[in-house]
């Protein structure tokens, strides 16, 4: 089972770029940029990541963004990432970044854009890796200053795919970005939101209806709404689940209580991916990986996670049909031997 999950081909459509900096770049970093850190070491840092909700996690992932402030420390980001993708078998990843954790601080949104994007190239370039880039809107901000994000998007739209919602989701509900998702709609923007992760399932109705989402990002609340999940079942609307972020923030206590396995068998289209997996303990594998020791799991099970991404992703069609093919010979190939 663990070598199944290894080598399986995986797409991975959750994930923040800004979480997956880990401490020892972070230390790189900030030494390279004259930031301080309130660490003394990479050890101390990963003893801080202890959380206890969601906001206790962003209060200490915003901190550590402090660091990335060049076109090259934002290309050492991703590219780091991308390494992680090709030791795990992620084919094709659709990639969150937060511009306004960096234009706060005077970061340009050109310089992160580029930096993310050039990493990206080199990425299909050089392991046939490809990807999206999703942008998302800070939810505990304002409306203005997500209208405001959502202009200087616009020169990079041959380079953003969509944009997202995300940050502090209690107090903040969908309702609050409808116009802003309106106008990215109207620009060519695909949407995606996070909703149902804390906050309670209307907040997944709600994105779909008001935020016109093509995907809802973890959405594992939709539990508490037998008609939700019926819906969400005959409208395949695809969820995109972070098992170990979500006991990281207490969204479950034991990844035995998780329902990603159990959602998959009500016929929802749920995939697994790993939000921010410098925080929460790992990256695409792993996830899979401790779904698999918690849940009694068939190999085809675990393949329907990839083939859900697959449909759930932002790809064309033919680049669909491929992924699709090459996970179904993986899975032949692994019950015939
Ligand atoms: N939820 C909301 N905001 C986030 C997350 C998350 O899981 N990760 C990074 N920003
Ligand atoms: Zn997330």
């Amino acid at each position: 089972m663990q070598q199944f999950i290894e080598h399986m081909p995986k797409v991975e459509l959750h994930l923040h770029i800004e979480g997956t900096l880990e401490p020892e770049l972070m230390f790189e970093l900030a030494k390279r940029n004259n930031v301080s850190i309130p660490f003394a070491s990479a050890e101390e840092v990963k003893q801080a990541y202890q959380f206890h909700n969601l906001q206790s996690f962003l209060d200490i992932y915003y901190q550590g963004a402090n660091v990335l402030v060049k076109e090259q420390d934002f290309f050492d980001l991703t590219w780091a990432y991308i390494e992680h993708c090709q030791q795990d078998n992620v084919r094709h990843c659709e990639i969150f970044f937060d511009p306004q954790t960096h234009t706060a601080r005077g970061v340009e949104f050109d310089t992160v854009v580029n930096g993310i994007h050039k990493a990206l190239a080199q990425a299909k370039e050089q392991y046939g890796i490809s990807s999206h880039l999703i942008m998302c809107f800070l939810r505990h901000l304002d409306e203005g200053a997500a209208f405001d994000t959502l202009k200087q998007a616009l020169t990079h739209k041959d380079k953003i795919i969509g944009v997202g919602l995300d940050s502090s989701e209690l107090g903040h509900p969908p309702e609050k970005f409808e116009r802003v998702f309106q106008e990215a709609i109207k620009e060519g923007f695909l949407t995606v939101a996070h909703a149902g992760e804390e906050g309670p399932s209307s907040n997944i109705q709600d994105a779909m209806s008001l935020l016109g989402v093509s995907r809802v990002d973890h959405g594992v609340r939709c539990v508490d709404d037998p008609k939700l999940i019926e819906t969400l079942q005959v409208l395949q609307v695809p969820l995109t689940v972070c098992p170990l972020s979500n006991i990281k923030l207490k969204v479950f206590e034991t990844m035995e209580e998780h329902n990603v396995v159990e959602l998959l068998r009500q016929g929802l289209c749920v995939t697994i991916n790993s939000d921010d997996p410098s925080y929460f303990g790992g990256y695409m594998t792993e996830n899979f990986l401790q779904v698999a020791m918690a849940h009694p799991i068939e190999v085809d099970e675990l393949a329907q996670f990839t083939r859900n991404a697959i449909k759930a992703s932002f790809i064309d069609d033919s680049h669909k049909q491929q992924l699709m093919q090459e996970i179904n010979h993986y899975v032949d190939a692994f019950q015939r031997k």
